[in-house]
């Protein structure tokens, strides 16, 4: 089965080698398959490792310009899809350098001075990394406005607010949709505080122990918008956290959208019918001609599956590596790769979705009215009008719901006589908490669901998302 006597030793590495690797080793070992997705990061690593090498006088500046000039011919070419991506030369990294010795000749032989593909890899993949956040960061601001605008839209809409998915208390659209929005504003600083962590360059850190060539590590950091260089070359080629936030921030957006999803998939049905998605997002079934199935939302509460898979999958390749770099970490990359493209298309879906679905606002509020969800209201009224202890009040008003569902009505349609026989200190006053308006209206604590607070709070992210 192997072929490797025959084989020629690698061009790049093969100095000491006799033969060339099995064609299993090359299976395993080469990354090329996934990581050429790295080529612009890696060109941008490379040419601005050429500008500083000349600066400090390692390579002239002819040699310098004509590898600078040479990388972005490779640019170009890989841009265009006129690349031939080559397994044997393993990774991206070689690749194109390789390339550039077709285009240049002998200078691109320079370019590896004072750097080793470990540091390489790290900025190209750090670099790569920092753009996703850009990207999730972009994306949850068009769907936190998304949000919104269903938010400003129902400020006062009524609708049931649940706790065990069992009528608690009335709400107001608004307040449902701005959880989101705050939900989704968390999400967003978690990418922003891991983008400004991993803004460090380790470009210069070489194999593990740095190099003695007098290279300046802060000029090539400022040429990639890092903010510093790494101050630990071992630490540099070896960690992979940047990916681990990235992949646990992306996790708890995703666990976020899949709350929502599933909100989407109860409200859409026809039990509910709290909501009405648009023919963009949903599916008919080739046998039911009466369906409308919320494919799009089942979907983005499956995501998070995926993604949390990735995060764990890099926990586990990373855990308990000695330092500093080992193979094992070239599997970070399609862990990575697979959760930010997840990411993007469910944030672009939830947008899309969330942008395009009708809430049935009578529906909402007959809902809202049934379940006795006025009973805590009717209980405060206890406690405000007859000075009754909260517990008593509690015992009071649950005896009054046990009343009114042995009777098969609701609250305010027990009679004055039936709600003393209770309680008669009760009277007709009590009449007024017990509509579903009144009761959101009254909830105007700080955060409370009235819709006076909700428009504040409007108010207050739409300066905020301007
Ligand atoms: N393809 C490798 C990776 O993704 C690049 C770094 C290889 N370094 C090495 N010393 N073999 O991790």
């Amino acid at each position: 089965m192997t072929n490797s006597p025959k084989t020629t030793a690698n061009q790049m590495w093969g100095g000491r080698f006799a033969s060339g690797p099995d064609a299993i080793m090359t299976a395993i070992n080469a990354s090329i398959g996934f990581d050429q997705r790295l080529y612009a990061q890696d060109i941008a690593g490379s040419r601005a490792h050429a500008a500083m090498l000349a600066a400090t006088g390692i390579l002239t500046s002819s040699d310098a310009e004509a590898i600078g000039e040479g990388l972005l011919t490779v640019l170009s070419e890989i841009d265009a899809g006129n690349f031939t991506f080559s397994t044997a030369l393993e990774d991206i990294h070689m690749n194109v350098e390789s390339r550039l010795k077709d285009l240049i000749g002998a200078p691109a032989g320079r370019l590896h001075t004072a750097r080793s593909r470990n540091d390489q890899v790290a900025v190209d993949f750090r670099l790569w990394v920092r753009d996703q956040c850009d990207a999730a960061i972009q994306g949850l601001n068009a769907l936190m406005r998304a949000f919104l605008a269903q938010a400003e839209a129902g400020t006062d809409w009524v609708m049931p607010g649940f706790t065990h998915l069992q009528t608690a208390q009335p709400v107001t659209w608004g307040h449902h949709m701005l959880a989101y929005v705050e939900m989704l504003a968390r999400d967003k600083s978690r990418f922003e505080d891991a983008r400004r962590r991993m803004n460090e360059c380790p470009l210069g850190a070489a194999a593990l122990a740095g190099t003695s060539f007098p290279i300046d590590r802060h000029m090539t950091a400022a040429a990639l918008g890092f903010d510093r260089p790494t101050a630990n070359s071992l630490d540099s080629v070896s960690d992979r956290d940047f990916a681990l936030e990235f992949l646990s921030a992306s996790s708890i957006c995703a666990m976020h959208l899949s709350r929502f999803a599933e909100e989407l998939v109860i409200w859409s049905s026809a039990q509910f019918r709290f909501v009405k998605l648009s023919d963009k997002w949903t599916t008919g079934s080739s046998i039911m001609p009466q369906k409308k199935n919320p494919d799009a939302a089942e979907l983005l509460r499956a995501k998070l599956g995926r993604i949390l898979g990735a995060t764990v999958a890099l926990f586990t390749i990373m855990k308990g590596l000695a330092l500093t770099y080992s193979k094992d970490m070239q599997e970070d990359k399609e862990q990575v790769f697979d959760a930010a493209d997840t990411l993007m298309l469910a944030l672009a879906a939830m947008t899309g979705m969330v942008g395009d679905m009708t809430a049935n606002r009578e529906v909402l509020a007959t809902s809202a009215a049934s379940g006795f969800s006025t009973a805590t209201d009717l209980a405060d009224w206890l406690v405000r009008a007859l000075n009754l202890p909260f517990r008593d009040a509690h015992h009071v008003t649950g005896t009054l719901v046990a009343l009114a569902e042995s009777k098969a009505c609701d609250l305010p349609d027990l009679s004055i006589t039936e709600m003393k026989s209770v309680h008669d200190g009760i009277t007709q006053e009590v009449y007024s908490v017990l509509g579903v308006e009144n009761s959101v209206r009254s909830r105007m604590s700080y955060g409370g669901t009235s819709p006076t607070r909700v428009a504040e709070q409007v108010a207050r992210w739409k300066t905020l998302l301007a």
